[in-house]
Formats: C-alpha cells, structure tokens, sequence
C-alpha cells in the first residue's frame, strides 16, 4: 500500500464514526481531503443531515464544492468530531501539525469538539515528536525579534532548534488569518506540552503546532488494514 492508499483507509475507517445530525470539523491536507470526499459520498448516499465547519478556504472549497453544509463556529461552539491529518503523532496522542499552515483553526476546531479523530498513514507515527519540523505560527510585525525570543524560550527548555521563516513561491508564507510561519527543526521534543507553554508565552506566537491532550483516536492506515488507537479516558462530551 502506498502512503496515499493507507491515508485513504484511514479516512474511509473514520466514516464510521459519523452519525445524523453530527457537526463534524474537517481537517486540512490531503488525508482530510480523503476524509471529505468520503464524508461528501456517505451523506450523498444516505441522506444525511451533517453540517461541518472548515479548518482552512482550501477545505471549505472542496467541501462545498462536494455539496457538504458548511457551517460556522459561531453558530456551532461546540461540534461533536473533528477528523484531521497530522504531521506525526506519538503514543500519548500528542500530536505536530501544521505541515499544511493551518495549525490555528485547526486547534480552535478540534479543541472545540468532543473528540478528534486523526486519521494518517503509518509514516506519521513517531515515538517522539520533532522529528517533523514545528511550525509556529507568528505575526509579520516583529518577526526577527519574535524568532529571537523562541531562541531564547528553546535555550530556557536546554533545546537545541534551527529556526525557518517558511517561504512558498518565494514569498513569506502567508496563512488564512494573514500571518506566517516558522518552523523549528528541534529533532526530538522530550517534554511536548512544556515546548508548547513556553512557546505561547512569546509576544508575536499566535499558535504552536503541538497539540496537546486534544486527540483521542488515531486511525492509522497499514498495508494489513487499519489500526485503530483509542485513549483510555475520552474527553467530557
Ligand atoms: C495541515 C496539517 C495536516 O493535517 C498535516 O500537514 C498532514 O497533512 P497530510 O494529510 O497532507 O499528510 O496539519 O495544517
């Protein structure tokens, strides 16, 4: 099975945990993009009065253009699932994301929901986070002193990072709310939930791509099947 076929499985798996009526988050990436295209056949074929709040204009355009109701967090503060990629994961459901730059609606909409649901291919599965680089996502006004001040966070924590302003078509990356993104190279991050203090304590970070004790399934596609990984204690619903 090739990584995109296991995102696939993934995304086909978690249908089964749509129900009528639901308001259902939807991710952003190309697993998400399987998972709503999935969503899209599944209330096609059934009839299903699912309405979903987006994570990013990418999503909501293929999510409308697939018929889906889209809806609002304003009129839904709390929805019942949010099924989303991930950049990795490890065994305590801790997750980096923020690969695709919409790390900041994407913790507003799964932490607003009674579960997350991540759906990946293996390859995203890690024992410790940081392998991936963490996106940051930071305001333009002030950026090299910002950088700076995550330096001086890293060094605090006794961790080593290199700092990327990242860039597409040779511009600034700009994410949906206007702000851009470093991503730090850390390697390892052996206290996920500490990094992500600390790193919401600097003036100018908007969001930190660590999400913490936010998901609770991980259905993870393998060339035997779909693995399925749930926390022992779910979050209040
Ligand atoms: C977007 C994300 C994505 O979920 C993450 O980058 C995984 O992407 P993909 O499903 O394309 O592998 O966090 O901000």
């Amino acid at each position: 099975m090739t990584a995109d076929e296991q995102k696939k499985a993934a995304a086909q798996a978690a249908l089964e945990y749509i129900r009528p009526g639901m308001k259902v988050g939807l991710g952003t990436g190309s697993t998400a993009n399987h998972f709503i295209r999935a969503l899209a056949a599944k209330v096609r074929l059934e009839n299903l009065d699912i309405e979903c709040v987006p994570t990013s204009g990418q999503t909501n355009q293929l999510a409308s253009s697939l018929g889906l109701r889209m809806t609002t967090l304003e009129k839904h503060p709390l929805l019942d699932v949010t099924v989303d990629g991930a950049d990795e994961f490890d065994g305590n459901f801790q997750l980096i994301k923020g690969g695709g730059g919409a790390l900041l609606a994407e913790k507003i909409v799964a932490s607003s929901s009674r579960y997350m649901i991540v759906i990946a291919d293996q390859s995203k599965q890690v024992e410790t986070l940081g392998k991936f680089p963490l996106p940051v996502e930071v305001v333009p006004f002030g950026v090299k002193a910002t950088a700076w001040k995550i330096e001086r966070a890293l060094r605090l924590l006794n961790l080593t990072g290199k700092l990327v302003l990242r860039v597409k078509d040779g511009k600034p990356f700009r994410t949906d709310n206007g702000n851009t993104i470093i991503d730090v190279s850390l390697g390892a991050i052996p206290d996920p939930n500490r990094l992500s203090i600390y790193l919401n304590n600097v003036p100018g970070v908007v969001e930190d791509g660590l999400f913490i004790d936010i998901c609770s399934i991980v259905l993870m596609g393998t060339d035997k099947g779909v693995e399925t990984f749930k926390k022992a204690a779910h979050r209040p619903s």
